[in-house]
């Protein structure tokens, strides 16, 4: 795991943004993994200013998003379709067909797990993963439990994700389960980008850098991956006692 200590938002959003542009610029047809929340939002800026300077073209590029809410309408101002639209896809060249977020109002729920996992099968993972982390260090929608998932599942949110994100649900009630990619899906892609910005993210970035790799820490797996960059601001690092990469930008 490589961790760098930024400053701001902003230089991080450069920083990762440069590492999935590099990707772009390799394989113009590139399998991005997407995540939303408000940590890869400036990495999305950065893409959509080096789209609009020409730089990167997303043209051919396919795109699979990590997670998305049950029974929320995909139209919803706080489904994962709707912010992938407007802070990402609606900016760039990217083909609308290309861009894949689970279907958290499938009929059948096990059914659409299934079509998830053998999409990202049929890609043999994807190229990089952009990730956030909860602040009981879920990634994904992966709580902390028992057990790493292997595969894409339904899971019933707990109550400090829900106090976390129902900050954004200001006109009612937010869902109680969301499908998500599982750990296994997740550590399937060929390199890790994650962020985690705040105070409130130290607990969690310390569990998952510094505690033993346990399903108590989904995030904590991540130690076991071959390719994994962490970006942190100096609030998210508190805790972090080992000796990290500090970059002054
Ligand atoms: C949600 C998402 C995660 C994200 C997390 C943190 O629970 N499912 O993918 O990492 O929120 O979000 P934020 O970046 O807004 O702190």
């Amino acid at each position: 795991m490589e961790v760098i200590i930024l400053k701001t938002k902003e230089q991080i959003g450069e920083a990762a943004g440069k590492i999935i542009a590099e990707v772009v610029k390799n394989d113009p047809a590139a399998k991005l993994g997407l995540a939303t929340g408000a940590s890869p939002v400036p990495t999305y800026k950065y893409l959509i200013s080096k789209y609009a300077s020409g730089a990167i073209s997303f043209k051919d590029v396919s795109a699979y998003n990590l997670d998305e809410y049950c029974n929320l309408p995909r139209d919803d101002e706080n489904s994962y379709y709707t912010f992938m639209r407007k802070n990402l896809f609606d900016h760039i060249d990217i083909d609308p067909a290309n861009t894949h977020i689970p279907d958290g109002n499938a009929a059948d729920p096990d059914a659409e797990c299934a079509r998830y996992d053998a999409l990202i099968e049929k890609i043999g993972g994807v190229d990089v993963q952009i990730l956030g982390i909860g602040t009981d260090g879920h990634i994904g929608f992966n709580e902390p439990g028992d057990s790493f998932a292997p595969g894409t599942f339904k899971i019933k949110l707990h109550e400090s994700t829900i106090e976390s994100n129902s900050v954004y649900f200001k006109n009612g009630d937010m869902p109680r389960y969301a499908l998500t990619m599982g750990i296994g899906t997740i550590m399937r892609a060929k390199k890790i980008v994650l962020i985690a910005t705040g105070k409130a993210k130290a607990g969690a970035v310390k569990a998952m850098i510094e505690g033993e790799v346990s399903p108590a820490c989904p995030a904590s797996i991540l130690q076991t991956h071959p390719d994994v960059t962490v970006f942190l601001d100096e609030a998210a690092a508190e805790l972090l006692t080992g000796n990290h990469a500090k970059r002054e930008v």
